[in-house]
């Protein structure tokens, strides 16, 4: 066995531009991620984060530059559809759950587009509900639940499938103070019970400093700091 870390992310000299080429929103980004770490990406708005995380999830692809996401080069499309269903999850700001559904219901969504059986299914979303304290909530619709909830129950459906890397942007932006610090807080020990490497964009410092590392986007550059 070798102690060489799990590379999830390598980037080297990603280049952005929106418009045909006329806003240039990323500048030559590098960055690397292994497995297990948490990684905040900080960064006032506009400063090119979710562009980033896009490109990070196979979301988007790069103008210029080398990427590989869990061994895989995003450019080939069936590379893509395998990291969404199986490697990577989103967290988004808005939950971006199905709001007629009930939160068990959702949850299935991603196992079943993965064609998983329905009894591992069923005991992964109990599982990961009764690790956020959702288990009573499991048969109520989502337009039901707070935005705090919402999250909770976004954050288990990213990690329905077992993936080993979660891109999560502003994950805590539309929530008040409190229930932003719980959703923070259940996502990072969540990770950790998980095994799973995280890429959080956020605007706050007290989450980013709250993280293992703190990477510092500002017009479109990413720096240690
Ligand atoms: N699809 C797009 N077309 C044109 N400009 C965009 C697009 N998406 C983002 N931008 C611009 O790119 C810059 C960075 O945006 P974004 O990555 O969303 O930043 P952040 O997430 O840090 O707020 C902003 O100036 C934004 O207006
Ligand atoms: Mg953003």
């Amino acid at each position: 066995m070798s102690d060489t870390p799990v590379q999830l992310i390598r980037a080297r000299g990603l280049w952005k531009a929106y418009d045909g080429g006329r806003v240039t929103v990323l500048r030559d980004v590098s960055l690397e991620v292994q497995a297990g770490e948490v990684v905040a990406l900080w960064g006032a708005s506009g400063s090119g984060k979710s562009t980033l995380l896009h490109l990070l999830g196979g979301l988007d692809l790069p103008d210029q530059g080398e990427l590989e996401i869990c061994g895989l080069d995003p450019r080939v499309e069936a590379n893509r559809l395998a990291l969404r269903r199986r490697h990577l999850g989103f967290v988004f700001q808005l939950h971006n759950l199905i709001p007629d559904l009930t939160v068990a219901e959702n949850l299935c969504v991603p196992a079943m587009a993965d064609g998983r059986p329905a009894r591992a299914t069923h005991a992964r979303l109990r599982d990961l509900a009764a690790a956020v304290g959702m288990t009573d909530r499991l048969g109520h619709r989502i337009q039901d639940l707070s935005g705090g909830e919402r999250q909770r129950v976004a954050i288990c459906r990213a990690l329905m499938n077992g993936p080993r890397l979660l891109l999560a942007d502003e994950p805590t932006g539309s929530l008040d103070e409190v229930s932003g610090e719980t959703v923070f807080n259940l996502l990072k020990d969540l990770a950790r019970r998980e095994g799973v490497a995280v890429v959080m964009a956020t605007h706050e410092r007290r989450f980013a400093d709250a993280c293992h590392r703190r990477l510092r986007v500002r017009d479109g550059k990413v720096s240690a700091e």
